[in-house]
């Protein structure tokens, strides 16, 4: 369940891959967003769990929220509407110097009707795009293999896309959705890369930049604070963990932190990959709780970034998202309770999975002065599954963490 990469090294930023990803680019599409009513305007929390972190024998335990960042639930938020801005200023760029801030307010609407996108999607891209095609004013179709729930597909529907429900999986429905868009001359806004398809999954990538732009300045606010030692990151086609550690990696250089991906035992593509050296499939079902991971198919484009930086890639089961998602909405005397969903749950479980076997944990370096970061990269974006799980409904858990803030409040 856990596998070194050799082929991973502690060099600077490489120049060719800053002319594809870059912190510039990240900013840039930070500045974008930030002017659409589906981001929150506040940066997300970085939790700081010192039980969690004296449980699991390390220094620190930072946990990035996503779960904050939009109504939308999830980091996905920052990905499929960067990428859409990015296609229409290209598609119409010879007409006009478009103003991405007035794009995304809708003002171009009567532009970009003409205009259908489709992806497919395991939930949480689906609903970011279909809501960012509702805002500038096209037309989306989301295609949803055999495995979303119907809850998914309900709150993709409710942004105005057509849903197209196919029996296969998530791999095949990136393929239906590749064939529609080619028989009906729409454009694909996909999270993954396929041959001859990189610029829309680039620029929903980069998106994700937002994330570590923000974790580096909350770090820097923090005084003696010293830098990560650790990062994990949960891996579904690669894109996430890509977006993130090629930003902590351009930012740090040789000296950034390890990086850990963890993925589904049943749904372990990058994984595969470390092994095979180049980006492939999953061998196992490809079936998961955690329903953002549950790809086959690794992205080949994420693979570049990710095989040249990535230390560490790791499998865990569905019963150690369940229990990491317990923990955290538990909370503690001095850890605050979090709603975090399935798929977001991942990389504090692999913290927890490697931590609990001490042999693991020498491993990958992980001892009492090790500064770690995990992300939750969504809330309870399936609620009624959250609550089934967690035994206790999101609502319950936010008015538990208000308490808990308040009393930390007072007790300061
Ligand atoms: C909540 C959540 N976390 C993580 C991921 C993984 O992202 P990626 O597929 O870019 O690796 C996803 C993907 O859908 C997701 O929905």
């Amino acid at each position: 369940m856990l596998i070194v990469n050799s082929r991973s090294s502690r060099i600077p930023y490489p120049e060719e891959l800053r002319k594809i990803m870059s912190m510039k680019a990240a900013r840039e599409s930070g500045a974008w967003l930030s002017h659409w009513d589906q981001i929150n305007r506040s940066v997300t929390p970085l939790w700081d769990l010192p039980d969690a972190a004296k449980r699991a024998g390390v220094a620190q335990v930072n946990l990035k929220d996503e779960s904050f960042r939009s109504p939308l639930g999830s980091f996905k938020a920052l990905g499929a509407p960067v990428a859409l801005m990015r296609l229409i200023v290209r598609l119409w760029r010879s007409e006009a110097a478009l103003d991405p801030k007035a794009l995304i307010k809708g003002q171009y609407a009567d532009m970009v009707s003409s205009l259908t996108v489709i992806s497919a999607t395991d939930g949480n891209h689906g609903k970011s795009l279909a809501a960012a095609a509702k805002a500038m004013g096209c037309r989306c179709v989301i295609v949803l293999h055999a495995n979303v729930s119907v809850e998914r597909e309900k709150s993709i529907a409710a942004y105005g896309a057509e849903v197209i429900r196919i029996a296969g999986n998530y791999d095949e429905s990136v393929e239906h959705a590749a064939k529609m868009a080619s028989t009906n001359g729409w454009h694909v806004v996909s999270d993954t890369s396929y041959d001859g398809y990189e610029a829309v999954p680039r620029d929903v990538m980069q998106g994700y930049g937002v994330i570590p732009a923000e974790i580096l300045s909350q770090l820097e606010s923090t005084p003696a604070r010293s830098p990560l030692t650790h990062v994990f990151l949960q891996g579904g086609v690669g894109g996430l963990a890509a977006g993130i550690a090629t930003y902590l990696w351009e930012h740090y250089g040789a000296e950034r932190p390890t990086f850990i991906v963890v993925e589904p035992r049943q749904a372990d593509c990058l994984y595969q990959s470390a092994i095979a050296g180049r980006a492939t499939v999953a061998t196992g079902s490809v079936d998961s709780v955690m329903a953002g991971l549950a790809c086959g198919e690794a992205s080949p484009l994420a693979w570049k970034f990710l095989q040249p930086c990535i230390d560490y890639f790791m499998t865990i089961d569905d019963g150690d998202a369940i229990a990491a998602m317990r923990t955290l909405a538990a909370g503690s005397e001095r850890d605050a309770p979090l709603v975090v969903g399935e798929s977001g749950a991942a990389g504090f479980a692999g913290l927890m999975r490697l931590t609990e076997d001490a042999e693991l944990a020498r491993t990958v370096g992980l001892d009492a002065t090790s500064r770690v970061l995990v992300i939750n990269t969504e809330g309870a974006t399936a609620p009624v599954a959250y609550t089934k799980i967690v035994g206790e409904a999101a609502e319950a858990v936010m008015a538990r963490q208000r308490e808990w803030l308040l009393s930390a409040t007072t007790a300061r």
